[in-house]
This record gives structure tokens, sequence and C-alpha cells, in this order.
């Protein structure tokens, strides 16, 4: 049949939708550059985001994680202060709002009615609502002021993977535009970090065996799994546990290293999985302190770090990107990690139960 074609010679959409990631991120960096090679975004979506004096980021699942991404790096390079928030919670707890904020909803499929229905609401206010959608004429991005494109192409398998990362690419992308906006001098070139990016990315598609062969070790037959990091690790190990949750059905839980020892290590029990991710410099003592943690008590450790800051039995080192950057990487393992765990349980990798593509209701 006709998704037997798109296929291609891959078993499933997922494994095929995370090979593609190196050529969304060049997509992006073609779309996102003028002749000269400078960044170039909307004059609109500029001024926008200028007169803001907050950015609420809405979003759901995965585009939710990415927004959290998005939110160190709004702060971070463009000095505006950032919330990320659940749509539907923020429907019925809202916050109370600065005096000029920007709305930015994150959107996949651009048809999540739970972030509908806080675009509606916030437009009732009068406020500006910016879409960042893979589908230009969807109806997020039809009822916002602005849109911005993923350049992704179409996602099939129901779990996320280039979209995550494609949305990461584009909030860096407005993260450094704004700044220049506002005449923050940045020390680094968005599209070339990107393209060193999507060359890391290569990589890590090339080390498919080592991911199989940890699925298996860690995930073949366990009941559950944990995922520990700190600051952007810790976004990235509410998406992975989100990932491996959804596709493979094993309870996985991210969790803040910090966290540990105010609760959550009293889950630990002999061979107990627990992956860690280790990318971030300024965190890399403690989260290795949290290995030893747990490790102390029983669990099986797997160790993803970056180079610079691996150490001798880490499991998979990333290679050394711009430090902003990195959950656009550290992802890839966790990506491919789930893929072959759901593949091992004999699990629908592109369809699990019980979930659809895009969720258009409540
Ligand atoms: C991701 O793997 C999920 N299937 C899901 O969390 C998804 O990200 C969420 O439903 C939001 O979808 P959207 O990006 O199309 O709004």
């Amino acid at each position: 049949d006709a998704s037997d074609i798109e296929k291609g010679t891959y078993p499933h959409f997922m494994l095929k939708e995370i090979d593609e990631q190196p050529f969304v991120m060049r997509n992006i960096i073609n779309q996102y550059q003028n002749e000269n090679g400078d960044l170039k975004l909307d004059d609109d979506i500029r001024a926008a985001m200028k007169d803001a004096d907050r950015v609420y980021i809405i979003a759901c699942g995965t585009s939710y994680h990415a927004g959290l991404v998005g939110k160190q790096l709004i702060e971070n390079i463009a000095n505006i202060p950032v919330e990320s928030h659940i749509a539907s919670e923020f429907v019925y707890n809202m916050p109370l709002l600065s005096e000029k904020p920007l709305f930015i909803f994150i959107s996949q499929s651009g048809e999540t009615a739970d972030s509908r229905a806080v675009l509606v609401e916030v437009k009732k206010l009068g406020h500006k609502a910016l879409t960042i959608t893979n589908v230009p004429g969807s109806t997020l991005s039809r009822e916002a002021d602005y849109t911005l494109n993923l350049y992704a192409g179409p996602e099939i398998a129901v779990a996320s993977t280039k979209a995550y990362t494609a949305q990461i690419a584009v909030l860096a992308i407005l993260a450094v535009d704004s700044a220049h906006a506002k005449g923050i001098e940045l020390d680094f070139n968005p599209l070339q970090e990107l393209a060193i990016v999507a060359n890391a990315m290569e990589v890590l598609c090339d080390q498919k065996e080592e991911m199989e062969k940890i699925a298996r070790e860690f995930l073949a037959v366990t009941r559950n799994c944990f995922f520990i990091g700190r600051a952007a690790d810790y976004y990235v190990c509410l998406e992975a546990a989100l990932k491996l949750k959804e596709i493979s059905y094993i309870q996985a839980e991210g969790f803040a290293g910090g966290e540990l020892k105010h609760g959550t290590i009293a889950l630990i029990e002999e061979g107990t999985p627990v992956i860690a991710l280790a990318t971030q410099e300024h965190v890399n003592l403690s989260i290795r302190g949290n290995v030893k943690e747990v490790a102390a008590r029983g669990a099986y450790t797997c160790v993803i770090s970056m180079d610079g800051l691996q150490e001798e039995d880490d499991r998979i080192v990333l290679p050394k990107i711009h430090p902003f950057l990195t959950p656009l990487v550290s992802v890839l393992p966790m990506q491919l990690i789930s893929y072959y765990a759901a593949l091992h349980r004999d699990c629908d990798v592109d369809k699990p139960r019980n979930l659809a593509k895009s969720v258009t209701v409540e």
C-alpha cells in the first residue's frame, strides 16, 4: 500500500524519521537564511518578540518538551523572560499575565485541541500569538497572528521525533533573531552551529548497533526505567521517558538529578535501569554523583555524555556541539533506544495502543 512506498526500505516510519533529522536540520538552515548566508525571519515576528515583556510557550506532549528547551534558549540568548506551559493546564489555571505578553504555540500537527483552546482564549483577551508548526495551513497556524514553519516533512509515526528537533532548531533561530533585534552581541553563528549539529546527528544515526544493544540489555524485560539529568539534560529526560512509555509501554519517568534524594530514590531496586544524560559541563559533577548514588543502591546505569566530559564507562559519547544546542543531539540516542526497546517487546512502533497522531479532542 501507499504507506509501504513512503517508508522506502525502512521497517517503520519512526526509524525513517529519526534518520531524517540531519536533513531536516540542513533544510531549516536553508529556509532560514538569506542570500548572504545570514539569518532571515519575518520582520513582524521580530517586532513582536522585541515588543514582548514576556513570552508564554503553550504546547502538549513532545512539543511541550521542546518548549522547555525553547524557554532556556530564548531566556539565555535573547534575554526575554519565558514561561512554558502545558496547554490543558494553562486553559483551566491561567497565571497572572505580564503587560505585553506574546504567546508561542508549538504544535507539529497544528490541530491539537488543547492548544487551540488556549489560542482562542488569548485571542479573546486581545493578545498576539505565533504558531510554530509543521503544517502551514493548519488550524493553529491560520488562527495565530504569525507562523513559523518547521520544514520537517510529514511526520507519520505517532511518536514524534524529527518534529521535536525541528522545533528546538526553529526556537534557537527565533531566539538568535530576537537577540539581534535587541542589539545583543552573540559570539556564535546559529546556522553554523546547526550545521555542526546535523553532522553530529549523522554520527549518532550510524551507531544504531550500540543503541540496539543498550535497549536489549536494559529494556528488553524490565517493567520500569528512569532517566536522570540536570538543566537541559533534564528536559531531554522528560522527552526520553515519554518516547519510551508511548511506544514500549514500559513505565518510564524523567527525573531531575537533584530531586532523587527528595523521594524518588526510594524507587531504585537491584537492577532498576537508570539512563543518565551528562552533556552539561556546569552540572557534570552533580549528575555523576547522582549516577553513583543510584548505582550504590543496585541500579543498572547507562551514561550518555559528551566529548570533553566523558568518563571511562560511558556507553555513548556525543560529538561536541554548542552547549545551547545539546538537546538536539542528546535526544537522538534516546529516540533510538526507545525504538529498539519497542521492537524487542514486539510493540507496534508506529501505531502504539490508545494513541492518535494528532489529538483533536479535549
Ligand atoms: C509525541 O510523541 C506524542 N505522540 C504527543 O505527545 C504529541 O507531541 C502531542 O500530542 C502534541 O502534538 P502536536 O505537536 O501535534 O500539537
